[in-house]
C-alpha cells in the first residue's frame, strides 16, 4: 500500500468544501470514524448520516459536497437510494464498497473497493476493519494532498498502519479474551462508552455484541450518560469503557467511577 493508492489531485481537494458521508449499521460506524480521521488529518469538515435518515431529508449539499457513500455489499437499499438522491443533483459520489460490480460500486461516480474477499458471517468485521483502513489513507491522501501534512508525517502514519495486522494477530491469539467472556457473558445489559473516536467503537463494539450474543446493549458517549440512563446502571449492569486516547484518560475515568459507585462491572480497553 502507498498514499497514492487512493489519489484526489489538489483541484479535486479545492474543489469540496465539505465531505458528507452516508451509510448504514456498521458501515455508518466506519464513517464515524472516517468523520475523526479526515478532520483531524485533512481539516475538511465532514457530515455523516445513515442512509435511511438521509434519504428522507432535505440534506445541505452543494456541488461542492464530496458524498462518500460505504457500503460493504453495495446493495443496501437505503444507501443506493442515497446514492441516487444526490447525483440526481449532480452532486460527486465516492462509494466505498466490498463486492466488485454491486450496484453501487456501478452506480457512483469514482469507486474505491475495500477487497476485504467475501464477508461469510452475518456481523461483519473484517469489512469494518478495511473500512477503517481505506478511510484513513483517504484522510492521509487528502491531508497532505491539500498541504495540511507533510508526505513524511503521512508515510509515517502509514507505516503504522501496516503494522495494525501483526498487532490484530497477537491480540486475536491472546487468551485472555476467551478469560473474560467466560466472567462476564452473563450480563444481560451491557454498555459500551467512550468518547470522540472511542464513542465511534464503542457504537460498533455495542452492535457487535447484539447481534452475536443477543445480549442487550447500548453505545452512550461517555459524558452523557449522567443525563439520564445512569438510572439504569446496577449491579446486574457490565460498562466496557473505551479509552483510546490519554488526553482523555481523567474524563472517562471520572464516568467509570460514576458506575462503578452503582454497582456496575467495569471493563477497560485501553493501549
Ligand atoms: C453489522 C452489519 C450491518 C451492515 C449494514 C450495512 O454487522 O453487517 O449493520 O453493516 O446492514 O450493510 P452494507 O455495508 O452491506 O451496506
Amino acid at each position: 500500500i502507498t498514499l497514492d493508492n487512493v489519489k484526489f489531485t489538489k483541484e479535486e481537494l479545492e474543489n469540496f468544501d465539505r465531505v458528507y458521508i452516508v451509510a448504514c449499521g456498521t458501515a455508518y460506524h466506519a464513517g464515524l470514524v472516517g468523520k475523526t480521521v479526515i478532520e483531524k488529518m485533512a481539516k475538511i469538515p465532514v457530515e455523516v448520516d445513515v442512509a435511511s435518515e438521509f434519504r428522507y431529508k432535505e440534506p445541505l449539499i452543494t456541488e461542492k459536497t464530496l458524498i462518500i457513500v460505504v457500503s460493504q455489499s453495495g446493495e443496501t437499499a437505503d444507501t443506493l437510494a442515497c446514492l441516487r438522491k444526490v447525483k440526481e443533483n449532480n452532486i460527486d459520489t465516492l462509494a466505498i464498497v466490498n463486492v466488485v460490480g454491486s450496484s453501487i460500486a456501478r452506480e457512483a461516480k469514482d469507486v474505491l473497493y475495500i477487497k476485504a474477499g467475501p464477508e461469510i458471517a452475518v456481523a461483519t468485521t473484517k469489512a469494518y476493519l478495511a473500512q477503517l483502513a481505506l478511510l484513513g489513507l483517504i484522510a492521509l491522501n487528502m491531508a497532505y494532498t491539500n498541504g495540511k501534512m507533510s508526505k513524511e508525517e503521512a508515510n509515517k502514519v502509514l507505516d503504522d498502519l501496516k503494522e495494525l495486522p501483526k498487532k490484530i494477530e497477537n491480540l486475536i491469539g491472546n487468551p485472555l479474551y476467551k478469560k473474560i467472556a467466560d466472567t462476564l457473558y452473563t450480563h444481560n445489559d451491557i454498555f459500551f462508552i467512550g468518547r470522540n473516536v472511542d464513542y465511534a467503537l464503542s457504537m460498533e463494539g455495542s452492535l457487535k455484541l447484539k447481534e452475536i450474543s443477543y445480549i442487550h446493549s447500548e453505545a452512550y458517549a461517555a459524558g452523557e450518560l449522567k443525563h439520564g440512563p445512569i438510572a439504569l446502571i446496577d449491579p446486574q449492569t457490565l460498562v466496557v469503557a473505551i479509552a483510546s486516547e490519554p488526553k482523555l484518560y481523567d474524563k472517562i475515568g471520572s464516568n467509570m467511577v460514576e458506575v462503578k459507585s452503582r454497582g456496575a462491572t467495569v471493563l477497560v480497553i485501553t493501549q
